[in-house]
């Protein structure tokens, strides 16, 4: 493969990281993005170490100052963009409150990540998307994020009421929806990613799956063929219900 370029967000550790080595791994020049340059400075040493094509960009979601320049950079020295895995994500409800007990803090600061910086990381890496041939644009949410999962008592996931973190995935995919619908009579394609339950920082060490394993459904929606799916939630190329 040539000249393939996918710009991961939050890449400097956990899924997020994975899902850019499994696309390096099959060719892709991959831009390892996060908030904290030295971090993802040093996971794109890892990439050049193992002979992968790797470079680090610093891109905080929440800042729109971060975005814009990130976009500009990739912009100018790349001129076109072939994947955005728009990965970055944080978990900030209080375990032992109610959903009705979550401070408003923590639902802007939760939605400011994962739902507005999602969507403004994409609105400005749009125009470099369009000019790849087949652009791709996985969003990471959840399973948490279904609400036929919430409302479903057999779901072993029941009873996980996250609440900003859950509907902020609930608003991403709502998101996918529409804007997979916009783009419908493009190349491009849109899709949900949830990765399964996955040992990270963010939701704790005691999950089964390992980053690489929880990176394999971005990878798959990273890499889909001209004939594949646009705005669909999937796990490991099962279709996950709203
Ligand atoms: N682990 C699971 O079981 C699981 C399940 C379903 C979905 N997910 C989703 O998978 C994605 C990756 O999470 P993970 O489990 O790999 O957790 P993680 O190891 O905590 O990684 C989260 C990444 O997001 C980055 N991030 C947070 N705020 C950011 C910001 N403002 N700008 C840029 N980057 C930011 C973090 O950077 P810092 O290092 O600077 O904090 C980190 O690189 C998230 O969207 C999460 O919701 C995870």
């Amino acid at each position: 493969m040539t000249n393939k370029i996918a710009l991961i967000t939050g890449a400097n550790k956990g899924i997020g990281l994975e899902t850019a080595r499994q696309l390096a791994q099959v060719g892709y020049h991959v831009i390892i993005t996060g908030r904290n340059l030295e971090a993802v400075q040093k996971a794109a040493a890892t990439f050049a170490a193992d002979g992968l094509s790797a470079e680090a960009l610093a891109l905080d979601v929440t800042n729109s100052l971060s975005i814009a320049q990130a976009a500009e950079f990739v912009g100018r020295h790349h001129a076109h963009l072939d994947v955005l895995v728009n990965n970055a994500g944080i978990a900030r409800d209080a375990a032992d409150k109610a959903p009705s007990q979550q401070s408003l803090e923590v639902w802007r600061t939760t939605f400011d990540t994962n739902l507005f910086g999602l969507i403004e990381v994409t609105q400005a890496f749009l125009p470099l998307l369009r000019k790849s041939e087949a652009g791709r644009i996985v969003n990471v949410t959840s399973l948490l994020g279904s609400i036929a999962a919430n409302l479903d008592a057999t779901s072993p996931f029941y009873h996980a009421k996250i609440p900003a973190y859950n509907i902020s995935k609930t608003a991403v995919n709502a998101w996918t929806v529409h804007l997979a619908y916009e783009l419908r009579d493009t190349a491009m394609k849109v899709n949900s990613a949830s990765p399964g339950f996955v040992k990270t920082d963010l939701h704790g060490m005691d999950a089964p799956l390992s980053p690489s394993e929880g990176a394999r459904t971005s990878f798959q929606l990273a890499t889909l063929p001209a004939d594949g799916p646009t705005g669909s939630f999937f796990h490991e190329g099962e279709i996950l219900p709203w």
